[in-house]
């Protein structure tokens, strides 16, 4: 039985963490919002803020501790992820589990656990140590290979290496912006795909493993530009991708909700990677589904029932990116972006804005998906920054 109101710590407090926290404002929770800077967007909804070093194991124990959250909630990687493990010892629910922002955290945790234990389809890769390993291991790959670093995010320290001559900078550039202290990169073939797609896959306390329509989406610089629903796939691909998403998250258990990321290449599903949490490209159900990917995630963690996924014909979302930096930030251009039916756009509240910066979404229905992405890319285009310093 789930009594209300619960307390919910949510560790990480962007656009994503926000739409949780509005969810869980709804059914009048406490919500207590934690990032490493003041007025992020999801405390500008919480109860209470708390800025901190999530990375630092004593920070993140005493906040927790101190509040005493009926769940904790990550909506970042770079968490000090064994205090998590400690909290969840100490009684302390962690969503999904202490051990899954582990595995998810570490590049190579995750694929040794999908493409080792799980044995599901990925990338061909190695691991290297040093840049004379990674020249070493390059080339079986076949070339261009993509090099990462194994703890990092939004693309950082990834480079495509067309030869072995540009492996030497690759492993700078990898070990250069890692997060934390890294010792090795991953590199992998490079993938020709025809689409890559989000699998949103919910894990609920009491039911069955539930799944949204595919989200398909275009990445550059990377992060996420644009993405849509429900992507094309054969009936033979749905239920390959579906059955690894289902592997993969049953294997890391708990409840709520993942985003899993897969490659299409002509027939193939190839798994990529996985959050325990919402996904940015999942931004897209704020307008396409009966329940959002944060209302479906609030619901699992509480043990809500979902008795059902419901999912416009079309829908697309598209970013609204900032060019510069600045720390006053003004939008127009609203009358325009939203003079079309069906449309909505989403501004986060960021207080600060850098290049390439995400600050809101347009989203977009439409009868199908060219109208819905061409509604979104309208929508987004419309809207016009002011950033002075
Ligand atoms: N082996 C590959 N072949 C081709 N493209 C790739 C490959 N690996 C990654 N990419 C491209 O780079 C993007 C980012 O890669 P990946 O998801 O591994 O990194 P990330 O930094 O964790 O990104 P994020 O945290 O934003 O999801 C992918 O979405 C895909 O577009
Ligand atoms: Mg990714």
């Amino acid at each position: 039985m789930t009594t209300l109101p619960a307390t919910i710590l949510l560790l990480g407090s962007g656009e994503l963490g926000k739409e949780v926290a509005i969810a869980a404002q709804r059914l009048g929770c406490h919500v207590i919002a934690c990032d490493r800077y003041a007025d992020a967007p999801a405390m500008q909804v919480a109860d209470v803020s708390e800025v901190l070093a999530m990375t630092d194991r004593e920070a993140l124990l005493e906040v927790v501790r101190r509040h005493q959250p009926t769940v904790v909630i990550p909506e970042i990687e770079a968490l000090a992820v064994n205090a998590l493990a400690e909290l969840e010892d100490e009684g302390i629910k962690v969503i999904p589990t202490a051990r899954a922002t582990a595995v998810t955290m570490n590049r190579d945790r995750i694929r040794d656990l999908a493409a080792g234990e799980l044995a599901l389809r990925t990338a061909r890769f190695a691991y290297a140590s040093s840049a004379e390993e990674l020249r070493a291991e390059a080339p079986a790959l076949g070339w261009p290979v993509v090099v990462k670093p194994v703890m990092s995010s939004s693309g950082k320290g990834q480079s495509v290496v067309d030869g072995p001559e540009g492996l030497d900078e690759a492993w700078e550039a990898a070990m250069a912006n890692a997060r934390g202290t890294s010792t090795h990169v991953i590199v992998e073939e490079f993938l020709r795909f025809d689409l890559e797609i989000t699998l949103l896959t919910i894990r609920q306390r009491n039911g069955s493993t539930l799944f949204c329509p595919p989200i398909g989406h275009e990445q550059a610089r990377g992060d996420y530009q644009c993405s849509w629903q429900p992507a094309a796939l054969t009936d033979q691909q749905l239920r390959e991708a579906q059955a690894m998403a289902r592997t993969v998250t049953d294997n890391l258990g708990g409840s709520g909700l993942f985003g899993v990321e897969f490659f299409l290449c002509g027939d193939e599903v190839i798994f990529s990677e996985l959050s325990p949490r919402p996904h940015d490209t999942g931004l897209v159900t704020l307008i396409s589904q009966n329940l959002s990917e944060f209302e479906l995630h609030l619901r699992a963690v509480l043990g809500l029932p979902i008795p059902g996924i419901r999912c416009a014909d079309a829908a697309a979302s598209r970013v609204i990116l900032a060019d510069r930096h600045g720390s006053k930030v003004t939008y127009t251009g609203l009358e325009e972006a939203l003079k079309e039916s069906e449309t909505s756009v989403v501004l986060f509240g960021k207080r600060e804005a850098r290049p390439g910066r995400r600050m809101g979404v347009a989203v977009a229905r439409g009868e199908h998906l060219a109208e819905a992405r061409a509604k979104a890319d309208r929508s987004a285009t419309a809207i016009r920054l002011q950033i002075d310093d």
